[in-house]
């Protein structure tokens, strides 16, 4: 394994990417600064508009060399730049959804001139027409009542009942509220599930993930909880030692389970919905992958990095052991 791969370097994304190999990669994903002035122990998010936007432009031209032809990219922003950015990307990858993540903030009064925000904006965006992309890794179970209510003959035993729907581009998921007990000390920190719906969707089993903002070090975490390798940078050395210590904790346990997301993203389906599920005819197609067979290993021998500076992380070995997901339901 190349040693880059299963660290967080505390460097400039921009100076340091260059020693990733072009065409490495299958996946980025990233959560950049958004240009709204947040404080990351950095004026990383105070720059003014056009300086961002030129900004955002040298790393996207320095980061997509990086990816595999089947690769794909997804990106956090919010509307303020999304329209901007997302000319960007279109002009060098295809546009293939725009996600809405609803963070489902609660009204608390705020702005008398304008409507609440309570989303980000993710774009997906694909090398070639060739992207991988795993589809019955992100199904969403039906529940009990939706089973039932497709009780008649036809539907007894069809398969798309057991595998589930195809997620919708509207992700409703609660942001990481301070009670939360994933949340860390860091102003941005997204939601492990979603990170992970977009891993197990975008990235092969054993793949590698490249986030070039890791924060705190959401995406880390989640492609060690799905059995793939990450790499990535921080400019804050004290949210790559929350990154060190959530790697090192159990939240970075290796699920296996079915392949499928431990703690899915919230939907429900609505009656109409219901009636509008899939007919013999129009049932999803089927990759020839058994639901259940991920062939992971009982243990896996991973990386745990550890800072020691500029000039990059050392590694040491620990052992993941195979267990069901601790984590209780959190939205
Ligand atoms: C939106 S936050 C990422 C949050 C992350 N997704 C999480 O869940 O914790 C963006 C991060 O990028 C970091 N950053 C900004 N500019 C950077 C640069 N040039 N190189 C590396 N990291 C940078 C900031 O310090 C900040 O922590």
């Amino acid at each position: 394994m190349p040693k880059y791969v299963d660290q967080i370097f505390n460097e400039d994304a921009l100076q340091a990417l260059h020693r990733i190999p072009d065409a490495s990669v299958d996946l980025i994903l990233t959560d950049p600064p958004y240009g709204l002035g947040k404080d990351y122990g950095n004026n990383s998010d105070k720059q003014e508009a056009r300086e961002y936007l030129a900004w955002t432009e040298r790393w996207i031209d320095a980061v997509l060399p990086k990816l595999k032809p089947d690769g794909s990219l997804y990106i956090f922003l919010t509307w303020r730049y999304s329209p901007e950015i997302f000319v960007m990307l279109k002009q060098r990858m295809t546009m293939i959804n725009e996600i809405i993540w609803d963070r489902r903030v609660p009204s608390m009064g705020g702005s008398t001139r304008s409507f609440t925000s309570v989303h980000d904006t993710a774009g997906f965006f694909a090398n070639s027409k060739k992207y991988y992309f795993d589809l019955d890794a992100v199904r969403i179970p039906y529940d009990a009542e939706t089973k039932k209510a497709r009780s008649r003959s036809i539907f007894v035993g069809a398969k798309w009942l057991e595998l589930g729907y195809n997620p919708k581009d509207l992700w409703s998921a609660s942001r990481l509220h301070k009670e939360n007990p994933e949340r860390v000390d860091h102003p941005t920190q997204k939601p492990l599930e979603i990170i992970e719906r977009m891993v197990l969707a975008s990235c092969p089993e054993g793949g590698l993930i490249l986030d070039p903002f890791m924060g705190s070090g959401t995406t880390a975490v989640a492609a060690r909880r799905r059995g793939r390798h990450f790499v990535g940078f921080e400019l804050n050395p004290d949210y790559c030692q929350i990154a060190e210590n959530r790697l090192a904790s159990s939240e970075a346990t290796l699920q296996i389970l079915n392949n499928q997301p431990s703690e899915p993203v919230r939907e429900k389906l609505a009656p109409s919905e219901l009636m509008a599920a899939p007919t013999r005819r129009g049932r999803p197609a089927q990759k020839k992958q058994e639901q259940s067979s991920v062939k992971t290993p009982a243990s896996l021998r991973t990386e745990k990095m550890q800072n020691t500076g500029s000039q990059g992380i050392e590694t040491k070995q620990t052992e993941i052991e195979m267990q069901t997901s601790l984590w209780s339901e959190n939205i």
